[in-house]
């Protein structure tokens, strides 16, 4: 039916930031409000489908009808999002962090003799190249990429360097971050669609529109 096109589709989404531990008081994050990835939860949900919405830590309230998992750490995440597959779709807008700090410290670190600490990094999964990669890899899925610069040229090598079907690429210089409207171009193997700067609420929208477009063609080939 026209109106729940999704009806029967199973959509898997991450949003917001993920938290990496330093010690128990201090923790590495990206600032990521979780907005655009929560509007595009509703707005499958809304079209019918089933909607696993894999959250780090934000303040929204979890969209009608959607089933939410909370975690903290791009491990968490990652592990949340292996455990939730098959999907049909899944469409990756948390801004996992890259890296977490190497030692987690059980105890809070100390202010001591003149000398900072020097905090050690090491390499986070990449969620979604790994999504891409693995077994259950859903048929239609989609990366974000937040840009400051070169936003389509950047959105292009990351399709091909994680595998996925699609890039919705996001230039990020204005405030986007924690606003509430976004711009967006959506990059596939075919070609880069720019859609206006709109409420993140219509980003959603369009986007899971294109989805139900996406999923249906695929299904008539
Ligand atoms: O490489 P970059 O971080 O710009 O890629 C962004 C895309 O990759 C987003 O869809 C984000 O959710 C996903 N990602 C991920 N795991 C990471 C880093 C990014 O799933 N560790």
């Amino acid at each position: 039916p026209e109106h729940r096109p999704l009806f029967g589709r199973h959509v898997l989404i991450t949003a917001g930031p993920t938290r990496e531990p330093i010690d128990p008081v201090r923790y590495i994050a990206n600032r990521s409000s979780g907005k655009q990835g929560f509007a595009i939860a509703a707005a499958a949900a809304a079209a019918g489908a089933r909607v696993t919405l894999v959250a780090g830590p934000v303040f929204l309230e979890t969209p009608h009808g959607v089933d939410r998992i909370d975690v903290e750490s791009a491990r968490e995440m990652a592990a949340a999002v292996k455990g939730n597959l098959p999907a049909d779709v899944a469409i990756m807008v948390a801004a996992v962090s890259d890296w977490r700090s190497k030692d987690v410290s059980g105890e809070k670190i100390k202010k001591r003799g003149s000398a900072p600490p020097a905090l050690m990094l090491t390499e986070n999964p990449d969620i979604l190249a790994t999504t891409a990669a693995g077994g259950n890899r859903p048929s239609l899925l989609i990366g974000f990429a937040a840009e400051t610069q070169d936003v389509v040229e950047n959105a292009k090598t990351k399709l091909k360097r994680k595998g996925v079907d699609w890039i919705v690429a996001n230039d990020v210089s204005g405030d986007v971050m924690g606003g509430e409207n976004n711009r967006v171009q959506i990059v596939t193997k075919r070609g880069v669609e720019s859609l206006q700067n709109m409420p993140k609420d219509d980003v959603a929208r369009e986007l899971i529109a294109r989805v139900a477009e996406e999923l249906e063609t695929s299904a008539e080939r």
